[in-house]
């Protein structure tokens, strides 16, 4: 058995190599650091690549009344305020410079004749405030970030599964991890650790997620070195993932497809977002969509697969190429479907934590000393709802954050840490999954992804939540007899079995708040609990007690500044305001 591990050292090491991590690595390279970016997947291939429709910034370029104040309360609004407010402001307030940054760098976003970048609507936000790449906005931006770490010469590690984080006295030194294809371990030593793991969508059994990403590793290592999570039974249901084939269903049918047009029927042929949304219609919030879509789906009016149909075939072939090219492609190759012709059959479809670890807005900084994070792995943008194209924006505005942050806090240390017994321990907790059992990671996987859905789905109650918590106990102990055998294949098996135990603990936290959440707001429905509550303006939190054991607590959300609350205020039915130049 493999034991012995090599070590790096660097000032910053960066965990995940999407949107996050990479804006990350560029901020703290720039900010004069030795940088070490790490990844489970291979580069340009994280799972900023599916995002699709947009980034959000106030640029005002079509709507000419759009401001960073606006973009503000709208995502303060449709996260039904339990977002972070500092948070909120810092990303409205960035985003302008942050798209403009990667337009300099070489992203493609579209351009309007007068060579400004184009903006989109989106679902809820009062003004077209999303820039976009075709359908494919999150691979350019990736693929822009990507090749700039390329240029600034940043070292990139493919293939690195990271099963622990080094932690002593409170304070991280570094992560242990090994390489997927050849087991190898290796110890990264840093002063700083970015975080930028993912979410955890990948644990429901209609995901947007591909397989063995967003698996909630990134949750499971930030407990265990002492973070808190916060919002877990947030997650965002996309109100359109694809139907079938049965190994596509879940994919993303991008919300632009309705920003572009698009409309909803169900399978009578009523344009049914009338009765749910008689203003915004498709472009209303996304809980109020995926609901929507979820109740025409639950009270028998789908489709033959089980789904609502988004029809975009009144627009014109060459429009629907150039605006959303990969759905065009996706549907032709997966259904021989053609989307100028006919209608996608769709339904809801896990697709964004919108909870995760808690950070400091201004510093990102975790709880515990020399750990940051950055991206979807966190908590507090989004409250209770995430507006579509916030995603992105996030992932450059606060990554850059982290990365500033995390090179501050090197340089700021006189001596780096490196605790051997740690570091041992570490490396024995992982020697110690690799043995023969009676069970196998996949299946297991597969019995997580059904109880989410059924225990913890688009709408819940108590006693499903009850019950898939003790499903999930059930399978806790069936976790720990995993075959877990590396061979000529590779280390795969390891990496399914840490991806699974990651799992279990992001699938506790999120039912354990969900009980706790007894109303309805945004994107967490009870049956039990069909109203808001008001006084449920307060953040459900996470953390591992002495015992290893999930604890639950409460924080109050921080309040709205007085400068700001005229915005969140104004216009309670949130209307379109666009005022177009044209
Ligand atoms: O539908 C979409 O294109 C998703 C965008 C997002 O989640 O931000």
């Amino acid at each position: 058995m493999t034991t012995s591990y090599r070590t790096s050292v660097s000032n910053v090491l960066v965990i995940g190599t999407g949107g996050a991590g990479m804006r990350a690595a560029i901020a703290a390279h720039q900010a004069g650091c030795e940088v070490t970016l790490i990844g489970k997947r291979l580069r340009k291939d994280a799972h900023t690549v599916l995002a699709a429709g947009g980034i959000n910034a106030a640029l005002a370029t079509v709507d000419i009344d759009d401001t960073w104040q606006w973009h503000y309360a709208d995502t303060i609004r449709d996260g039904y305020f339990l977002n972070n407010s500092r948070m909120v402001e810092i990303m409205a307030q960035s985003a302008p410079n942050a798209v403009k940054e990667l337009a300099e760098w070489g992203c493609n976003f579209a351009r309007r004749d007068d060579g400004r970048l184009d903006q989109r609507f989106f679902g809820a936000h009062r003004y077209r405030r999303t820039c976009y790449a075709g359908d494919y906005t999150g691979r350019a931006i990736l693929y822009t970030l990507a090749d700039r770490v390329n240029e600034l010469g940043i070292q990139i590690h493919d293939y690195q599964y990271v099963s622990r984080l080094l932690v002593k006295d409170h304070q991280c030194f570094g992560a242990l991890a090994f390489d997927i294809h050849t087991g190898e371990r290796t110890v990264y030593l840093a002063d700083a650790i970015i975080l930028a793991a993912g979410g955890h969508t990948r644990l429901w059994r209609r995901s947007s997620s591909r397989r063995d990403e967003n698996t909630g590793d990134g949750y499971a290592l930030a407990l265990q070195a002492g973070a808190t999570l916060a919002d877990m039974e947030l997650v965002q249901f996309h109100p359109t993932g694809m139907t079938h084939p049965e190994e596509m269903a879940g994919t993303l049918v991008t919300e632009a497809v309705r920003g572009e047009g698009g409309h909803l029927l169900n399978a009578a042929g009523e344009r049914f977002m009338a009765r749910y949304d008689s203003e915004r219609m498709e472009l209303s919030t996304r809980d109020r969509v995926a609901l929507a879509n979820y109740t025409e789906i639950i009270e028998g009016r789908a489709g033959e697969h089980g789904g609502v149909f988004l029809d975009i075939s009144h627009r014109e072939k060459d429009f629907i190429l150039t605006k959303l090219p990969r759905m065009y492609r996706q549907f032709m190759e997966s259904q021989m479907l053609d989307i100028s012709q006919k209608p996608m059959e769709v339904s809801p479809t896990a697709h964004y934590s919108m909870g995760g670890v808690v950070v400091d807005p201004e510093t990102t900084a975790t709880e515990v000393a020399g750990l940051y994070a950055a991206g979807e792995v966190t908590a507090g943008l989004h409250g209770a709802n995430r507006l579509g194209g916030n995603s992105l924006v996030e992932t450059v505005v606060f990554g850059r954050r982290a990365g500033e942050q995390a090179a501050a806090f090197s340089g700021a240390i006189n001596v780096q840490m490196r605790d051997k017994a740690v570091i041992q321990a570490a490396n024995d907790a992982l020697s110690s999954l690799i043995h023969d059992g009676g069970e196998m990671a996949r299946p297991l996987q597969r019995a997580v992804r059904n109880t989410m859905w059924e225990y913890c789905g688009v709408v819940r109650n108590q006693e499903r939540l009850e019950a898939g918590l003790q499903r999930l106990q059930e399978l806790k102990e069936a976790a720990e007899r995993v075959d877990v055998r590396p061979s000529s294949e590779g280390w795969q098996d390891l990496a399914t079995a840490l991806d699974l135990q990651g799992a279990l603990y992001a699938a506790e936290a999120t039912i354990r708040c969900a009980l706790e959440r007894r109303e309805s707001r945004g994107a967490h429905q009870r049956y039990d609990y069909p109203e808001v509550d008001p006084a449920q303006v307060v953040n459900y939190t996470i953390r591992l007690n002495e015992n290893g054991q999930q604890v639950l607590g409460r924080s109050a959300v921080p309040g709205i500044p007085d400068e700001l609350r005229s915005y969140v205020e104004d216009d309670p039915q949130l209307l379109f305001k666009g005022r177009l130049l044209e």
